[in-house]
């Protein structure tokens, strides 16, 4: 039984698998999940739907304090709202995915998510997934991982996932959305420190999560 407080921040590249291996981790120890993605994409969303030109920073900026966005933290059921309105199957839509990396890289943007996450990790007990939470929202975390796979893995798997999309499409999608996440001014994806490197490629999603478990088991124990 991991120590009540325990978080684990899941960091990585879209389509690396870190998303399923987070939710079965959180499941399997009886902790929380944030998807802080499902944030991202659900204030893009709120952009979006206002009409908001995603692509200029300040317009973004100028109402990057309005959306209340609501995440709830169960793994088998997460769920995504804003300003009350369920948005969990429409943040995951091309348009929106689409918009994502620029509206992230907006910092009143980033600032905002920022404290909604702080308030809901709280006093732990989760497993916390984004681009930027061992290096920036929880560098205390308890176990950080660093969650790679090849484009190509990660294309075909993104594809199955939606149906059976053209794989050499979806993977260039990814790597612009790479390019995005890791050139950005602000809390850009990369390793953080004392993060564990985990390329998922050659590996089943039970073999990850399995791999997991073992670190968290072998974490000292804080008594
Ligand atoms: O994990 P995802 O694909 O749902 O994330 C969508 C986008 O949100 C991703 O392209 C970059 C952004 N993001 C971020 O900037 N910081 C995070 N902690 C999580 C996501």
């Amino acid at each position: 039984v991991p120590s009540p407080d325990l978080v684990v921040a899941v960091d990585g590249t879209s389509g690396s698998g870190k998303s399923s291996t987070s939710r079965q981790v959180a499941h399997r120890l009886g902790l929380r999940y944030l998807d802080t993605g499902a944030q991202f994409r659900a204030i893009t969303w709120w952009m979006l739907h206002h009409g908001v030109d995603v692509h200029d920073a300040d317009a973004v900026a100028a109402r990057a304090a309005e959306p209340v966005v609501v995440s709830g933290t169960d793994p088998l059921e997460p769920t995504i709202t804003v300003d009350g309105e369920d948005v969990a199957t429409a943040v995951r839509t091309p348009e929106v995915t689409g918009a994502v990396s620029p509206v992230s890289t907006v910092p009143e943007v980033r600032a905002r998510l920022l404290a909604l996450q702080r308030e809901v990790i709280g006093a732990g007990g989760i497993v916390v997934e984004g681009r930027d939470i061992g290096s920036v929202v929880w560098p205390q975390a308890d176990l950080k991982l660093y969650v790679t796979a090849d484009p190509s893995a990660r294309a075909t798997r993104r594809s199955a996932e939606e149906g059976g999309s053209d794989a050499t499409a979806t993977e260039q999608v990814l790597r612009e959305r790479d390019r995005i996440d890791s050139g950005r001014a602000t809390a850009p994806l990369r390793r953080a420190d004392g993060a564990v490197e985990l390329d998922t490629t050659p590996h089943t999603l039970d073999e990850v999560v399995d791999l997991v478990l073992g670190l968290v088991r072998d974490l000292p124990s804080r008594t």
